[in-house]
């Protein structure tokens, strides 16, 4: 299947020894596999335009590290594209169980964003940059180069969504089809075209900083989130797992990630990893199951009494948490991000912003699927 493909693919520069957890330096080494020129010209969101030396910039190609001559004009994204590339990260979704992935994909390129910078694209957040080899080479990112390279289809087929839009789309698409709460999103978000462009290093949050309670304030609330933001986005780690050899936490494997779906392995929040619901709160607050991950600063919910009373209320009420996910989740995929056209764009059969509804939960019928 192809997180498993992907992943065996996993380039060294995503692998980080267990032991050096999110400080360890990742290798230098380049990314394996570079776009043709056709391909790197026709994936891009962007037109191209020739303009004369020394006005010229280099663009390092979205996951590769090829150069070329050329200022990239980047284009706002199409409502019809947006629509029909939805329907094929749904496939996606249903072949490869990568929910989780594109999940964490958005929100390591939204993450970025400092409210205290007003100048964009200097302020981080969701502009695309996470498409380049330098930023994916950041410890937090490890292992995401795997959705970036499930991505590429779609994003070759829908040359004029932006890199910015996709990861964000993916990522709603997914919660959504998990059986999560549909997420009130609009797009249009412009795409920054270099890799001078991307962030420094360090603007997302440590699993096992000496202060949970405290990095969490700092990191999020440079991102003008609040206390209860920070509990409702945290919950979305009921999807996925955690890998020894791209973060450095978790366990190999466990009796609920050993035979997939998707590739096997790492430790996952909840039992049913591959479903949205509020079992990491009622996980977290149990704390029996030594199978299940809880990381320093998913068990300093339960610990710290502001964001206690949200982690005990989102425990006790799937719908609370639904609701508070929903808008937190909006929220983040548009920190940063400059649209084009300002207001953005919402597609024309989205009923998102009528209702926080969701999906049946279908992704657990997989469960037994293929691996
Ligand atoms: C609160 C601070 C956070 C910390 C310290 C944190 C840390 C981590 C770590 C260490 C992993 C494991 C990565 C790996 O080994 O592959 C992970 C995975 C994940 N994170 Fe977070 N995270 C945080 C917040 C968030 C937020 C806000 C979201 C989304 C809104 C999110 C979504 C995910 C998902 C879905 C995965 C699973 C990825 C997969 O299975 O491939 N996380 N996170």
């Amino acid at each position: 299947m192809a997180e498993r493909l992907a992943a065996s693919f996993s380039p060294s520069s995503c692998l980080l020894p267990a032991a050096s957890k999110r400080t360890a330096q990742p290798s230098s080494a380049a990314l394996p596999f570079l776009p043709s020129p056709r391909r790197l010209h026709s994936t891009s969101s962007c037109s191209l335009r020739r303009v004369p030396s020394p006005l010229r910039l280099f663009q390092t190609a979205a996951i590769g590290s090829r150069r070329t001559t050329s200022v990239v004009v980047c284009a706002a994204s199409d409502p019809a594209q947006l629509r029909s590339a939805r329907e094929d990260i749904k496939e996606l979704l249903k072949t490869t169980f990568c929910h989780p992935i594109l999940v964490r994909l958005g929100w390591h390129d939204a993450g970025t964003y400092d409210k205290n910078i007003a100048e964009w694209p200097k302020r981080g957040g969701a502009n695309g940059s996470l498409r380049f080899e330098i930023e994916l080479k950041h410890a937090a990112n490890a292992g995401l180069v795997n959705a970036l390279k499930l991505l590429q289809s779609v994003k070759d087929k829908y040359s004029s969504i932006t890199y910015a839009d996709l990861f964000q789309l993916a990522s709603a698409t997914a919660i959504e089809e998990a059986g999560g709460p549909k997420i009130p999103m609009k797009y249009g978000r412009v795409d920054v075209s270099g890799p001078e462009q991307c962030p420094e290093e360090g603007r997302l949050p440590d699993a096992g900083p000496p202060s949970p309670a405290g990095h969490l304030r700092n990191v999020f609330y440079r991102m003008g989130l609040d206390d209860k933001e920070i509990v409702a986005l945290s919950g979305a780690h009921t999807l996925g797992r955690s890998r020894p050899e791209r973060s450095g936490w978790g366990k190999a494997e466990t009796k609920y990630t050993k035979d997939g779906p998707g590739a096997p392995g790492g430790q996952s929040w909840t039992v049913q990893w591959l479903k949205f619901d509020n079992s990491y709160f009622r996980d977290i607050k149990e704390g029996k199951d030594e199978d299940l991950l809880i990381l320093p600063t998913d068990a300093v919910l339960f610990e710290d009494s502001h964001f206690k009373v949200y982690a005990e209320k989102y425990a006790e009420d799937e719908d609370a948490f639904f609701k508070d996910y929903a808008e937190a989740h909006a929220k983040l995929s548009n920190l940063g991000a400059k649209f084009n056209p300002p207001e953005g764009i919402s597609m024309a059969d989205d009923d998102s912003n009528k209702t926080v509804t969701r999906k049946p939960f279908v992704a657990a019928a997989s469960y037994s699927d293929e691996d």
